[in-house]
């Protein structure tokens, strides 16, 4: 008697906050007092205004399917936003709204890539790209980041891969960043954007951390430069503080709408209604107003957090302008060399 085997695809590396999240969890159950710093997820809820449009839409809407695409309200409400936030114009047509950025990565890397092309990614970087990328049947490409540049990247940096792995077929990023809370200026955007553009290579813009700035505001890759090879990922999970609703978004070039809108179909059929119903109200000015107040929380706690470590001689930290990470150098707190 012979075992099937498993595939090569499914046999990638676990997501290892999670399964440090799965212990921690086995041990509050157990009784023990936990404080969870594993996952990035904020410690606060939803505003009221999308608990109150979850509550309404449980008592009046049938919570069936949506379209693939997701409910045309959510995807006008979304373009608004666009307007409002970033001053660009971008048609409801070319949202696509995801089961958190998580399923946007799936179906935008089906949607443009096949089997063996290479996807560029940084290292340090969310762990997940890599694994996600791996089980597609895509080749992650690593791209090391340096001190030297603020731990961002740069077109020289893109450039070196390429010599060294040959051309590569897509970059995914995020600004601000996981695990370093880095953000990338204006300029480097452009140019990194613009290269993509230039050498035919897809440019996946990760912004889940946007609204989540310290500093200054993070710029989308559609105010540098809307091309046809620009998609842009997007997720209400952080700054709307709606991890566990699994609800997220993509703004698509147009020629792709219907390719994505076949992958959601078949491989979804559409998000979770319920969290779409919430979305919508996450979009308004009340919600806004209190989503103001976490940013500011979060930024009193950074200000405690840096102070501290700084107290304790750990100062070698990458410049956390944004998200809610702080990547620390602590080699020389560490008994191996
Ligand atoms: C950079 C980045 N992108 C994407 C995700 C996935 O988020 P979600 O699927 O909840 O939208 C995360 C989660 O931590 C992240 O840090």
């Amino acid at each position: 008697m012979t075992s099937p085997s498993f595939s090569r695809r499914g046999d990638i590396s676990s997501f290892l906050a999670m399964d440090v999240m799965r212990e921690a969890n086995m041990l509050q159950q157990s009784g023990q007092d936990i404080c969870h710093l594993e996952v990035g997820q904020p410690s606060t809820k939803a505003p009221q205004v999308v608990l109150d449009a979850a509550r309404h839409a449980l008592d009046h809407e049938l919570i069936g399917y949506t379209d693939a695409l997701g409910l045309d309200a959510l995807r006008q409400a979304l373009s608004a936003y666009y307007q409002t936030t970033y001053k660009v114009d971008i048609a409801p047509e070319r949202f696509v709204i995801t089961t958190g950025s998580s399923s946007g990565f799936i179906i935008a890397f089906l949607a443009c890539l096949d089997a063996g092309q290479k996807v560029a990614v940084t290292t340090p970087g969310y762990p997940a790209y890599t694994n996600i990328i791996q089980s597609l049947d895509l080749t992650p490409v690593t791209i090391p980041l340096s001190h030297e540049n603020n731990w961002t990247l740069t077109v020289d940096d893109v450039q070196a891969a390429e010599k060294a792995y040959g051309p590569i077929d897509a970059l995914l990023l995020a600004s601000p960043a996981n695990p370093t809370g880095t953000m990338l200026g204006k300029q480097a955007l452009t140019d990194l954007s613009h290269d993509c553009h230039r050498a035919g290579r897809w440019f996946f813009s990760d912004e889940i951390y946007h609204g989540l700035t310290y500093a200054h505001d993070a710029t989308s890759a559609l105010q540098v430069g809307d091309h046809d090879g620009l998609i842009v990922m997007n997720s209400f999970s952080k700054y709307f503080s709606m991890t566990g609703w699994r609800i997220g978004w993509m703004i698509v070039p147009p020629k792709m709408v219907r390719a994505v809108e076949r992958l959601q179909q078949n491989l979804f059929i559409s998000a979770p209604t319920l969290s779409q119903y919430a979305a919508c109200a996450a979009l308004s000015p009340a919600a806004g107003t209190e989503l103001q107040k976490h940013v500011q929380l979060y930024h009193h706690n950074r200000d405690k957090l840096l102070a501290c470590l700084r107290d304790n001689g750990i100062d070698n930290i990458a410049p956390a302008d944004g998200a809610f990470y702080l990547y620390a150098d602590l080699r020389s707190l560490s008994p191996t060399p």
